[in-house]
């Protein structure tokens, strides 16, 4: 038996030490939280999403009577750039939720379905998407997506040889 471990990296900030570029991110992903139609966890989720070109696309937690039709702040975001700007790579993203008034003192990271969703434009435009995770102590950044998945399974498992 041979055994490997896989690290990831991740840079934790205050806002003060980010650049001005992430900082401006990161409270757009808070303003974004006021958007979010979350009558049922109440669990406010925005995000803004930096294109290649520097266009910020916003995104909040869609909520639905239906549970599983509601949508995360990541993917409203993310799927409307993709509609709107198929051109344009993502580049960055950053994700913050207020809960009860406040905003979470813990980062909030992407679930997984938003991870494999968002891994599909670093494959198709071969560029990382930096992730931005906002917590009142402190904001997470990681490199890129797939460093969020590991092992992941992406359209190259589907390439079957003749
Ligand atoms: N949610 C997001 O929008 N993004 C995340 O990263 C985690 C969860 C939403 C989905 C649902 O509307 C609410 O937060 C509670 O799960």
């Amino acid at each position: 038996m041979k055994s490997f471990d896989i690290n990831i990296h991740i840079e934790r900030y205050s806002m003060e030490e980010l650049s001005a570029d992430d900082s401006q991110l990161v409270e757009q992903a808070c303003r974004n939280t006021s958007r979010s139609y979350a009558p049922y966890s109440r669990f406010h989720v925005g995000a803004a999403l930096k294109l290649a070109d520097g266009t910020i696309v916003d995104g909040a937690n869609q909520e639905n009577a239906s549970f599983p039709v509601g949508t995360c702040a990541e993917r409203s975001a993310f799927f409307f750039a993709q509609a709107q700007y198929p051109d344009a790579a993502p580049v960055a993203i950053a994700i913050a939720a207020e809960t009860g008034g406040h905003f979470t003192p813990q980062p909030v990271a992407p679930c997984g379905m938003c991870r494999q969703a968002l891994l599909e434009a670093e494959t198709r435009y071969g560029q990382p998407i930096r992730v931005l995770l906002y917590g009142t102590e402190g904001v997470y950044v990681v490199p890129n997506i797939a460093s969020l998945l590991p092992l992941v399974f992406d359209g190259s498992a589907l390439e079957l040889e003749d």
